[in-house]
């Protein structure tokens, strides 16, 4: 029995503030009798609705994150969000890294390594999204590129630093209209991989980090996944869109694995 898993859906560029505030309050009232020590809620919808989102969440029920985040407080930078005016609408969670960030808008890990350190030292649980091309899985060197992306965006993080460090693991074939979703095997796998390296990284402190499973996670699929040993939580987009399908797989989750 695992001891606390995570469930978070990231709303990329749909939802409008009036939707996000509907969402954030349906989901709340669907999954508030669910303890919060068996699991950790998280939505992650976009910048302008950050404010409204914020002000209706519960505390005790949910957390709300950022899509990206610039890596300085202010400067130069036409078009970023810097890490005070996240802190100012009251945001808890940065994510970091999310493939549509790297293979549609053509980050480095160079960068995600800037902010992921921003991110961590303005206190922010933040969550490093790390995934491999189809075409670095046909080359079978998923393993390889996910070490590199790990230990390039998590270069500098100190083993303190890690206690508000979350990964996800998210295959770029795998996500949105066009994703399979990864065998239940196959992803617990790569988590396998993950688990070692951040444990090399970091020692006991690493072993620690949640690594959650996201790409094309959907009701027939979620309880598999979350039954493997190393997969600590799921993260869903389409599936989770909408407050009752999501109520139902955390439920599901719930009640089939542990
Ligand atoms: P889908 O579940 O729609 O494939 O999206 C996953 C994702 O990108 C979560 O960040």
């Amino acid at each position: 029995m695992k001891k606390r898993f995570y469930f978070g859906t990231n709303t990329k560029m749909y939802k409008t503030i009036k939707d996000t505030v509907e969402f954030v309050k349906s989901l709340q009232e669907a999954t508030k009798d669910i303890s919060r020590e068996k699991i950790t809620l998280f939505v992650i919808p976009s910048y302008t609705t950050l404010k409204d989102a914020n002000e209706t969440k519960d505390e005790e029920l949910l957390m709300i994150g950022a899509q990206n985040m610039g890596w300085e407080e202010q400067g130069q930078f036409t078009g970023e969000i810097s890490p005070l005016m996240l802190q100012e609408v009251g945001t808890d969670l940065v994510m970091i890294g999310h493939s549509e960030r790297r293979h549609v808008l053509g980050e480095t890990d160079e960068e995600e390594n800037k902010k992921v350190l921003c991110a961590l030292r303005h206190d922010f649980t933040t969550l490093l999204c790390v995934g491999e091309t189809e075409e670095e899985k046909e080359y079978g060197i998923s393993a390889e590129t996910i070490r590199i992306q790990l230990k390039k965006g998590l270069y500098g993080v100190t083993k303190e630093m890690t206690k508000k460090l979350w990964v996800a693991y998210e295959p770029v074939w795998a996500i949105g209209v066009n994703g399979k979703p990864a065998t239940k095997e196959y992803a617990e796998e790569i988590h396998i991989v993950i688990k070692e390296t951040l444990k090399e990284l970091f020692g006991e402190e690493g072993t620690e980090i949640p690594v959650l499973y996201g790409g094309s996670v959907n009701p027939e699929n979620a309880v598999g996944l979350s039954k493997m040993e190393h997969i600590d939580g799921l993260f869903i987009g389409r599936s989770a869109w909408n407050a009752d399908n999501f109520n139902k797989i955390i439920r599901d989750v719930l009640q089939e694995s542990r």
